[in-house]
């Protein structure tokens, strides 16, 4: 594992299927971080059938974003926990600019600052062919692809052995759409956001899994040094 800064964050900015849990999963493993992504957060809320998850259920079947109120509170209480000392990857957080202030104001009251947010940029039409062919274990929640990575043995993650694979009922052609459109109206402005604060670093992200890994390996190893 490499050495870092105690209590980094990093931000991984990008559009649904840009590949940040991907790549997120790759820097918790390499670098100790934590993976903090409010969609899993999210989905096991709903799961739970908590007070939060049932708020957040239609929203996010219908491809919407779930209340700034919500997520920040959610995001709140799982950087409170002492694992994410460490430092943490931000998946999926924040998604507006109410979130992306909310976090300031979070990490400053802990002593904490951003390290780098790194947007992950594809196309519109990558992103939905992504999509469309995604599945992850039932088990430990590795990430799978129907033509870009696929487990060695069919139905067996290489990960866990777990036979049981998933798809999300967000990844649907209609929601998907939906899911775009929230992205450009009200996350893509995160961009500017950190270019202004002197954060930001762009990744092409249409290469091949394993050579963006080293790229954005790379960047961090640089950003949290
Ligand atoms: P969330 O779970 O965050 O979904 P998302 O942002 O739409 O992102 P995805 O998980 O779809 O994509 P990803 O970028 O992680 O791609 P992946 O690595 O899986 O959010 C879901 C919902 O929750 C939202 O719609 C909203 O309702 C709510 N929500 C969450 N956070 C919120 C917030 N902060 N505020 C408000 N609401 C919030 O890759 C996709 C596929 O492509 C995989 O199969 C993978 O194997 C493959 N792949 C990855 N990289 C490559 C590559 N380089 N080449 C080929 N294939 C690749």
């Amino acid at each position: 594992m490499e050495a870092m800064t105690k209590s980094a964050v990093l931000i991984l900015l990008g559009p649904p299927g840009a590949g940040k849990g991907t790549q997120a999963r790759m820097l918790e493993e390499k670098f100790g971080l934590i993976q903090l992504s409010t969609g899993d957060l999210l989905r096991a809320a709903v799961a739970n059938n908590t007070r939060a998850g049932q708020q957040a259920k239609a929203v996010m079947e219908a491809g919407e974003l779930v209340s700034d109120e919500i997520v920040t509170a959610i995001l709140r209480d799982r950087l409170a926990e002492p694992d994410c000392a460490r430092g943490v990857i931000l998946d999926g957080f924040p998604r507006t600019t109410v979130q992306a202030e909310a976090l300031d104001t979070l990490l400053a009251e802990t002593g904490r600052k951003i390290n780098a947010a790194i947007s992950l940029e594809v196309d519109d039409s990558e992103m939905i062919t992504r999509i469309s062919g995604r599945f992850t274990c039932g088990t430990c929640g590795e990430g799978y692809h129907d033509s870009f990575k696929q487990p060695a043995t069919a139905n067996t993650c290489d990960k866990c052995d777990g036979t049981e694979m998933k798809r999300r009922a967000d990844d649907n052609a209609e929601t998907v759409a939906q899911r775009l459109v929230a992205y450009h109206d009200q996350t893509a402005p995160l961009i500017a956001y950190y270019d202004a604060k002197d954060a930001l670093q762009r990744l092409n992200a249409m290469g091949a899994i394993d050579d963006i890994a080293s790229e954005l390996s790379a960047m961090t190893q640089r950003a949290i040094a």
